[in-house]
């Protein structure tokens, strides 16, 4: 049976801790030749900049040949029907790594597909990002269980993958966005139930004051996300008091780390110099994409 990850709880619970071991090796310097000589291709109908680069250098340090198909060229689903390409692209390649924008549209290329497709960022879910996350947050906190994350902002894709991920290794997480722009009552119920044999959560509420209040990790992401450009202005209304700043990271205490998943956009959800704020572990977040996605390459090969 071909293994997917289209969603962050298509691997198991009890396979994140090992998952992140392996993350953690392969950072250290071990190496490995697990694609040798397999032909990835990277599929994105969105831009890209962490993830493209860290499949494609992720692929070569495993041995692997990274092959970037652009939007224009694929016409996926316009040029083509989904299913053909994920057909043809099954007969040559070994591994597809898909950037689109509704999940139904990488589900239906996932159903056609006869080798393992991953999940590079849908309006949905953004899975690759939160494995870095996990990884990043047991780094920083020596592991996942038990620890408080507050998300700020709008309960999106990386919002999504991330209640998963935190509440599938033991921890906790609370999302503070204003009405309208709350994760789904069905993410919040599936993430919680994914959680629970770690007796890990997920919480949802309005005020950023109250969930950043003891967190050991804050993040935030973008406000406007790929795709949703024609909202910004609404959306800038809506999130008005939903910054992270130095004086709210203030307010969670003096340990408290910082994430975000970039791009970043300075005087929206983040105040001008954060991301190098001491606090700030953004930029270690980003490396993390290549190690936590080389050991999620390893593992569907
Ligand atoms: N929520 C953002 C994440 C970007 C990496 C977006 O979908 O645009």
């Amino acid at each position: 049976m071909v293994q997917h990850f289209l969603n962050f709880s298509d691997i198991a619970s009890s396979e994140i801790q090992p998952l992140l071991a392996r993350a953690i090796q392969l950072k250290s310097g071990v190496t490995s030749n697990a694609l040798n000589g397999a032909s990835v291709v990277l599929l994105f109908e969105k831009p890209s900049l962490r993830t493209k680069l860290s499949f494609w250098i992720g692929a070569e340090k495993l041995g692997g040949n990274p092959l970037y198909m652009s939007p224009e060229e694929v016409g996926l689903g316009k040029r083509e029907p989904v299913a053909d390409v994920a057909k043809v692209i099954s007969r040559m390649a070994d591994l597809v790594v898909v950037r689109t924008f509704a999940q139904t549209t990488l589900e239906e290329f996932a159903s056609a597909a006869s080798i393992p497709v991953i999940n590079a960022l849908t309006d949905a879910e953004h899975p690759c990002q939160a494995l870095a996350d996990i990884q990043t947050i047991a780094e920083q906190l020596g592991g996942v269980s038990g620890a408080t994350v507050a998300f700020i902002g709008d309960g999106n894709n990386t919002a999504a993958s991330l209640a998963y991920a935190v509440a599938g290794l033991g921890g906790h997480l609370t999302v503070a966005s204003p009405d309208g722009y709350k994760l789904s009552k069905q993410v919040l119920d599936s993430a919680n139930a994914y959680g629970s044999a770690a007796g890990g959560s997920v919480t949802q509420i309005t005020s950023p004051r109250e969930a950043v209040d003891g967190a050991d990790i804050v993040y935030t992401d973008v406000w406007t996300s790929m795709g949703q450009e024609a909202e910004t202005s609404r959306r800038l209304r809506a999130f008005n008091g939903y910054q992270v700043n130095p004086e709210l990271l203030d307010l969670a205490g003096p340990r408290v780390k910082f994430m975000h998943d970039l791009p970043a956009h300075p005087g929206e959800e983040i105040s001008d110099g954060l991301l190098d704020d001491p606090r700030s572990v953004a930029f270690d977040q980003a490396e993390n994409r290549l190690w936590a996605q080389a050991a999620l390459m390893e593992k569907l090969i």
